[in-house]
């Protein structure tokens, strides 16, 4: 059978041929006719010059009617290969004196008696000839005609070897240009494949209001049309189910609120209750050094966003306890209510031993998950003591999930890269749940994660779920070609679902936000910047860019203070008028990897600070400690730009946080294109941030941006963000957990009602 490809280069190189053959019908006759009249005219002109040459000398022959002369110098004419023939007739058209070879049917090459004109060329028996004749003069009187005959049948040789040529030629060209042309559209299909992929897999170019990407090569000129097109079916289509997956929510316009969530929980999935699982716990209890116990909220994302979900749902959220004063603030079920001041749910809090914790959280989690997914140049480690703890932690939290289970059916969502198997322990012991886990950072391509030791078993304890969520269709995609790559499932990559054993999980990306304030007590932007200025010790009109992230190398706080210094160095005229603020929250420093990064990200703070410091002044103001988020908003509020360089981040949140808090749609954000933020926040400054140069001139660029831009990238940004929010995240997690839900009752009906057809027919 003709394979596909060899097929439609047949449908081109099919016509081509017929094209070709029919050009070569055409033009063959038409070639053989010019060279015929080519011919003629070259014999004409040869009959010419030899009857000038024979002129003199027949003229006297004919004179002396010496016939032998005549005949030998005729004889010696006919020798030329061509001249087949020659005649002499007289005045009275009598044929006086001719070669042996002279046709007797030519005569004297009378004119017709029809009184129509003689043709040169004469069809005789053997052949064509071209004839011509030359009246012999004498005294002004005519003696007779020479008579020339040549031979043809040459003509009759060069017009077949024409025609061979001809085709031999069309044949060429037409393989030629069957060749050339596959070739060319082999390659510009290649290349129209690639960036369609792009445009499908979401690397749409960047529009017109954000800084373009100077890395990224543009798409081919012809491809911009389909381009556009994609991207307004693609726009259409996120629209379309932003408003159709709530619509029925929503008294109050399109906007995904706490009460949506509510109403959905409730209608949708019948009130079922919702348990939570993470690592990190929403509220620490610490024991301060004079005895009281304090509540600390951690620096994290997940909890800021899962955090606003809970309050709006109630339920019970399970965490590692990890306080100092934790144990003394729960009830003997290890439940706290929380928030502590207000409470609207229940905090489960699970307890860890040292050696747990070790193999567990700083092992597994972060020195072989962590690094395993985040493109950050750190090298992952898997220890088999780290895999046992990982394994027996995971039970030990679903046991917890099992436990809080009130009905055999909740909605579990799972959180992380810290329970990649406890969607299938739990899965096992609750069939019904439903199981939403969320994958907070990164997903790597298959090849890398292949490193993982434990790759099939990751990939089975997630296959758990019911749904899967990440935030960006790259990672969405990365993870269902893993799981095609390590594991027997059948996956339906236009539905998103993989089915293992015989359960489905359906794999969405969902970007991730924050809930969006509603500035009850704000403190004024105003006030803001006078108060932190007081606090930083800089001159009221001094410059501000703010950073805060945890202390994590993959973070790009180095790539940040160098674009800093570049900065400084490119536009002198803003040393001593600015300050960049850094926040770090201390994160995992028990590990030797976040202990040497903590130590560079000092040392280069101190030596741009020494380079150009002067009389108390400091380009870079380093605050490596905790923060609460009413401090972070008065820097978020106080500071002229924001940045947020990750070298790779599944979503952050810093970014959203910075424009949510900026209700004077005044500031400007850097962004790196390798945050899952970047895909929404098309007005930010986009950075690559490895490169250093372009890291500095978004800075400055922001520094000294016109208000007027300011307020439109901001109010497009917040726009966004504000209809994008947490619970718009969570919403749709739970909308298609609920279809999910609906689709298995029904899918249960009828194969219970199958069963009972099949038993009355038996
Ligand atoms: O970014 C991944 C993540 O788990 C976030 O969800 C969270 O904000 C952060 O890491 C917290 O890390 P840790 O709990 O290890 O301090």
């Amino acid at each position: 059978m003709l394979s596909r490809s060899v097929k439609l280069s047949l449908r081109f190189i099919l016509p081509l041929a017929i094209l070709l053959c029919l050009f070569a019908y055409i033009v063959v006759p038409l070639m053989d006719k010019l060279t015929l009249r080519w011919s003629l005219r070259d014999l004409d002109n040869r009959s010419q010059l030899l009857a000038t040459t024979l002129q003199v000398p027949l003229r006297e022959d004919v004179l002396l009617n010496d016939s032998a002369h005549i005949k030998r110098l005729f004889d010696g004419a006919i020798e030329d290969e061509r001249l087949f023939a020659l005649g002499f007739c007289d005045a009275s058209g009598k044929l006086l004196y001719k070669t042996y070879t002279y046709p007797t049917s030519l005569g004297c090459w009378n004119p017709p008696a029809d009184g129509t004109a003689r043709k040169s060329l004469v069809q005789l028996p053997r052949g064509p000839v071209h004839v011509a004749e030359t009246p012999i003069m004498d005294a002004g009187s005519e003696l007779g005609r020479l008579i020339l005959v040549h031979d043809m049948s040459f003509i009759e040789r060069r017009s077949a070897e024409t025609t061979k040529y001809v085709l031999g030629f069309f044949a060429l060209l037409a393989v030629a240009i069957a060749f050339l042309t596959l070739l060319v559209s082999h390659l510009s299909w290649r290349g129209w494949l690639a960036s369609l992929n792009d445009v499908l897999r979401g690397q749409l170019i960047p529009r017109a209001t954000a800084k373009p990407d100077p890395d990224a090569p543009p798409p081919p000129p012809e491809m911009e049309p389909l381009i556009g097109e994609l991207r307004s079916l693609l726009e259409e289509y996120h629209q379309e189910r932003q408003h159709s997956d709530g619509g029925s929510y929503v008294g109050n316009g399109s906007d995904w609120a706490p009460e949506k969530l509510k109403a959905l929980l409730q209608q949708d999935l019948a009130g079922d209750q919702v348990l939570v699982v993470s690592n990190r716990e929403p509220y620490i209890h610490e024991k301060a050094a004079d005895g009281t116990v304090k509540v600390r909220r951690p620096a994290s994302g997940l909890v800021t966003a899962v955090e606003a979900v809970m309050r709006a749902c109630s339920g019970t959220w399970i965490a590692h306890g990890a306080g100092s004063a934790d144990r003394e603030t729960v009830d003997k079920n290890d439940h706290v209510p929380v928030p502590p001041k207000n409470p609207s749910y229940t905090l489960r809090r699970v307890w860890l031993t040292e050696e747990e914790e070790k193999g567990y959280y700083y092992g597994f989690a972060n020195e072989g998950l962590w690094p395993l997914c985040h493109i950050a140049h750190v090298r992952p480690v898997f220890r088999s003591s780290d895999w046992e703890e990982y394994v027996k932690v995971n039970r030990r939290f679903a046991d917890a999930v099992i436990k809080e289970a009130r009905t055999d059916n909740p909605v579990v969502l799972v959180q992380d890269y810290h329970f990649a198997l406890l969607p299938r322990m739990v899965r096992e012991a609750l069939p019904k749940a439903t199981i939403i886990t969320f994958w907070h950072i990164p997903w790597p391509n298959s090849e890398s994660f292949g490193i993982c030791p434990w790759r099939e078993e990751i990939l089975e304890g997630m296959l758990g779920s019911t749904i899967l969520g990440f935030h960006t269709p790259f990672h969405r995609k990365n993870f269902l070609d893993t799981v095609d790559r390590y594991l027997e499932t059948r996956i339906e990559p236009e539905a998103s679902t993989i089915s293992y054993g015989n359960e489905l999980t359906q794999v969405e990306d969902y970007p991730i936000s924050i809930a969006w304030p509603d500035y009850p007590d704000t403190v004024p932007v105003d006030v803001c910047r006078t108060e932190i200025r007081q606090i930083l010790g800089v001159p009221q009109d001094h410059l501000l860019a703010f950073g805060v992230d945890r202390l994590d190398y993959t973070k790009g706080i180095l790539e940040r203070f160098q674009a800093v210094d570049r900065m400084l160095e490119m536009h002198p005229a803003m040393v001593g008028k600015f300050s960049f603020v850094q926040i770090a929250a201390p994160s995992r420093s028990d590990l030797e990897e976040y202990m040497n990064f903590e130590q560079r990200v000092r040392k280069l703070a101190d030596k741009i600070n020494d380079r150009y410091g002067k009389d108390g002044y400091l380009p870079i103001i380093l605050k490596i400690e905790h923060h609460d988020q009413n401090e972070l908003q008065r820097y978020f509020r106080a500071s002229e730009v924001c940045m947020v360089t990750s070298l790779h981040d599944g979503m952050n949140l810093v970014a959203k946080e910075f424009i949510a808090a900026r209700d004077d749609e005044h500031g400007a954000l850097v962004l790196s294109q390798f945050t899952g933020a970047a895909r929404e926040l098309h007005e930010a400054l986009i950075i690559n941030p490895y490169h250093i140069e372009q890291g500095a001139e978004a800075l400055y660029r922001g520094l000294t941006m016109p208000s007027v831009e300011q307020v439109e990238r901001m109010r497009s940004m917040r726009d966004r963000v504000r209809r994008f929010n947490v619970y718009r995240w969570a919403g749709h997690m739970l909308l298609d957990a609920a279809r999910l839900r609906k689709r298995e009752k029904v899918m249960q009906k009828i194969r219970a009602h199958s069963r009972t057809n099949l038993r009355r027919v038996g």
